[in-house]
């Protein structure tokens, strides 16, 4: 069976909290800490930027005291000067929209040269084809299955679909690339999900909408190895 992730997204955390929520979500048992940035421009909606990056880092790190990593979710356009401000705020993974981004090999690059891993973002109507020739170059693919710019929304089922088109073109590059999936996310929805493809799970209302977080992952992960 793949290495399952869950990826909380903060997106739907108490952000007057948001210390003890990234905290909180580790110690029930999240893996990666899901980090939404939006601009008002790409999407339409607000968030956070660097400096808060940087401040959640201090606090993101697991029970056993080792650093939870930070997937950075770029929801920005242009991209190429903040991919490089998260990268140097903490990130671990920074991810983007192809569409967002002029020069998408350009900007792969520059995460790869920051040591940060490197994802790509497929809104629901776009097409997979610009993985082709910048697969050798590529961490992490993520589809997103709900339109960018808000949680709580419902999952688009035309995702799951997608999530075996990219599974193969994934399988058939070789490389050991993530597969996550970000929107509408739940407990009742994860297995079919994994079943399509994915081995990395964006969670923002499910997890941050319930008062008991751990409840809610362990569910999760009892779906996941049905
Ligand atoms: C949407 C964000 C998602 C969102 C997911 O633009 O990229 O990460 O927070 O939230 P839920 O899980 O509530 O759909
Ligand atoms: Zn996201």
């Amino acid at each position: 069976a793949p290495q399952y992730r869950i990826a909380p997204s903060l997106l739907s955390a108490d952000f007057a909290r948001l210390g003890e929520e990234v905290k909180n979500v580790l110690d029930a048992g999240a893996d990666w800490i899901h980090f939404d940035v939006m601009d008002n421009h790409y999407v339409p909606n607000l968030t956070f930027g660097p400096v808060i990056c940087e401040a959640v880092r201090k606090h993101a790190f697991k029970p056993d005291g080792t650093p939870a990593p930070l997937d950075v979710h770029l929801m920005v356009q242009p991209v190429d000067a903040l991919a490089l401000a998260f990268c140097r705020a903490g990130a671990d993974l920074v991810t983007f929209h192809p569409d967002a981004s002029t020069h998408v090999d350009r900007t792969l690059q520059l995460i790869k040269g920051e040591g940060k891993q490197a994802g790509l973002v497929f809104n629901p109507a776009t097409p997979l084809d610009v993985l082709e020739w910048v697969i050798d170059k590529v961490d992490l693919v993520m589809l997103m299955s709900v339109n960018p710019g808000f949680g709580g929304q419902s999952f688009i089922p035309s995702a799951l679909q997608k999530l075996k088109k990219a599974r193969e073109i994934i399988d058939k590059s070789g490389r050991d690339i993530r597969l996550e999936i970000d929107g509408g996310v739940k407990v009742d929805n994860i297995r079919e999900i994994a079943a399509a493809g994915a081995d990395t799970f964006v969670a923002g209302s499910a997890i941050f909408g319930k008062p008991d977080y751990r409840a809610v992952i362990d569910a999760m992960r009892t779906e996941l190895a049905k």
